[in-house]
């Protein structure tokens, strides 16, 4: 079975970016072991990233056409893009799987990071646990 998992703004960035925060796995390393864990769990996945809002859109409606369960994680858009919500709620709304992931847990942090848009119009979240938080969110999809 495939499943997508997109990744938003600033992920490419991931093993350079504020390490003591986000860790010092590369968006590489975290694609592998997303391939790794999925095919563990028999499924598919195919792993993208943009910082380009419009993309990332694009591949939620891909998603729905195509009828497959999604893992995001929307970086900063979770906290304001309606936009983007819009387009999750088009997955859900289609009984798909939308499962929203972050490395961090947004929560213990700035105050503009405990909004999520996201998370009114997704299946769950997994956040906190570094790249495992990844391999949370497929082994809920299973
Ligand atoms: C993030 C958390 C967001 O607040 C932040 O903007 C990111 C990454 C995470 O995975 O912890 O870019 O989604």
């Amino acid at each position: 079975t495939r499943v997508l998992v997109l990744n938003g703004p600033n992920l490419a960035r991931l093993g350079t970016r504020e390490p003591e925060v986000y860790g010092s796995a590369t968006l590489a390393d975290l694609t592998d072991a997303v391939k790794v864990w999925a095919a563990e769990l028999g499924l598919d996945a195919d792993v993208r990233q943009t910082d380009d809002e419009s993309e990332l859109i694009g591949w939620l409606h891909e998603a729905v056409d195509a009828r497959l369960d999604v893992v995001l994680n929307p970086a900063a858009f979770t906290h304001y893009s309606y936009a983007l919500r819009d387009a999750a709620a088009q997955v859900t709304g289609a009984h798909l799987r939308l499962v929203e992931v972050h490395l961090t847990n947004p929560y213990a942090r700035e105050s503009f990071r405990h909004l999520s848009v996201i998370g009114p119009v997704a299946t769950g979240t997994v956040a906190g646990f570094g790249v495992d938080s990844y391999r949370l969110a497929l082994s809920a999809l299973v």
